[in-house]
């Protein structure tokens, strides 16, 4: 347990100027598990008065960030990720009960954000401006000399979801740092204790006060303050579409990152190994439950395909272990009951218009058995819906086109898959694909993080992946010298 963060009533506290903090406001949000419900721990819910405080404060502390030498943020970089390994154990314990991720995926969230963070690291240490000389321009001359060079934007705002609160955290918060801006990062309420501890990661490897500071509290209550407040320089947010549509309305100037929901597909063709394409497909669409971005979302398959794909996938699906998080499972109960009756609408709604189940539909309480449905129709919410649950619709088409127009036919535009063997015909559907990134021959994915990461549409803005994240958190300073030569 990191000193400080909470006391022993489980009460924690924020991040203020390097010390953990209590609000004033005296009004705390209980955080209780989806695995069983109990209570974990009680967070903050800041008032706005200490939203205004807490920016106030990474803006003093910029002034001395933005001038550390990089091989100063760069040594801090590298002892956070070193720590995050050391800790890995015990952050994985808290994601488990506060997100009810298993337990493997969340030991894998905490060192993939390690690796993330020396990554950044060592970016940080090769990044360098560029000289220009005049004399390439007609009528120019060497006597004009540019110098380029990037610079902190200053408090970049780092809004985190819950099902990666750690990574999605860490992965606006090291490329901001290594870009010499200071961030303010509000956790998702369920998710918080897990990013409270990742803040106290980069306190203890001895980040400058008020480098980092963090607010808790409801998004109703704080988040439309602290998304418009003249103190955020950049805004990081990763979430649902809705809210990400009402900050694009609401934050006017500020620049913004935004990685939102998603409909990804998979087009899966005649010629494919279909055994290997059951076995991703089944991983990408059910892992956390399907409580991913970048999951898959619906098959669409030719008649001769699906024939031949639903046995595989029913059998792959039928063999998943269900249940707590703790042991070794991938279907876990879903973060609230709200989000279990969301997925089982989208499900009733499939079964009364007639939808093949093929497995599935069935739910204790927020816990919803892995669920596929054969010969979903347009008309159905399941095929164009977000379920972020464990439920996967096939679409038949009649071929290849059909298939790229229902894709493009989504409001979102995250991710796509094509499993061929054929290179022209993969290369044919991917150019038409209204998507950030597509995937030959693999589920969608956000990682290796250092590709580039976007949605186009209802999916995001901006370009996320290491390079591109500081690139984005970043802008150009130019320096013109006019010499006497
Ligand atoms: O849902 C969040 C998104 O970033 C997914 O990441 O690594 O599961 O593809 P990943």
């Amino acid at each position: 347990m990191f000193k400080n963060l909470c006391n022993e009533e489980k009460i924690y506290k924020n991040l203020y100027n390097g010390e953990w903090v209590e609000s004033s406001t005296n009004k705390l949000i209980e955080v209780k598990s989806p695995v069983d419900g109990q209570l974990i721990g009680k967070i903050q819910a800041v008032s706005k008065e200490e939203v205004d405080k807490a920016i106030a404060n990474t803006k003093e502390a910029g002034k001395a960030w933005a001038k550390t030498p990089m091989y100063e943020r760069t040594k801090i970089l590298n002892k956070v990720a070193e720590l995050l390994d050391a800790r890995c154990e015990e952050i994985a314990d808290i994601l488990v009960a506060e997100i009810g991720k298993d337990k493997r995926s969340s030991v894998s969230e905490v060192k993939r954000t390690a690796d993330y963070i020396r990554f950044t690291a060592n970016l940080g240490e090769s990044l360098e401006g560029e000289s220009l000389s005049g004399d390439r321009f007609p009528g120019g001359s060497k006597k004009k000399l540019c110098l380029v060079e990037r610079v902190p934007l200053g408090t970049v705002l780092a809004i985190a979801p819950f099902n990666y609160p750690v990574n999605l955290a860490a992965s606006k918060i090291a490329p901001a740092l290594i870009g010499g801006n200071t961030v303010l990062l509000k956790p998702p309420s369920q998710g918080a204790i897990s990013g409270l501890y990742l803040a106290a990661v980069f306190n203890e490897a001895g980040l400058p006060k008020g480098v980092l500071n963090t607010i808790t509290g409801k998004g109703s209550e704080i988040g439309d303050y602290v998304v418009t407040h003249p103190g955020i320089d950049f805004i990081n947010f990763t979430g649902s579409s809705d809210v990400g549509q009402h900050i694009t309305e609401i934050s006017s100037k500020t620049p913004l990152m935004l990685e939102l929901g998603g409909k990804d597909a998979a087009i899966v063709l005649e010629d494919a190994d279909l055994e290997n394409v059951a076995e991703d497909i089944v991983l990408g669409a059910y892992s956390y439950s399907g409580q991913r971005c970048t999951a898959v979302k619906r098959i669409l398959a030719t008649n001769e395909v699906a024939d031949k794909l639903v046995p595989m996938l029913k059998e792959k699906i039928e063999a998943l272990k269900v249940g707590n998080p703790n042991e070794d499972v991938t279907i876990v109960p879903l973060i609230d009951d709200k989000s279990a009756d969301f997925v089982q609408g989208l499900i009733d709604d499939a079964m009364e218009k007639g939808a093949t189940l093929v497995t599935g539909n069935k739910r204790e309480k927020n816990l919803i058995y892995p669920t596929l449905f054969d010969n979903v129709t347009v008309d159905m919410r399941i095929a164009w819906e977000e379920p972020f649950g464990p439920v996967l619709p096939i679409i038949r088409v009649k071929d290849v086109d059909e298939a790229i127009d229902i894709a493009n036919r989504s409001e979102y535009g995250l991710q796509s898959s094509v499993f061929t063997k054929d290179i022209n015909k993969a290369f044919y559907i991917a150019k038409q694909l209204e998507v950030g990134v597509v995937q030959i021959n693999n589920k969608p994915e956000r990682g290796p993080d250092h590709f580039p990461f976007l949605g186009v549409k209802a999916s995001g803005m901006g370009t996320q992946g290491i390079g591109y994240s500081i690139e984005a958190m970043t802008r150009h300073k130019v320096i013109v010298m006019n010499l006497d030569i």
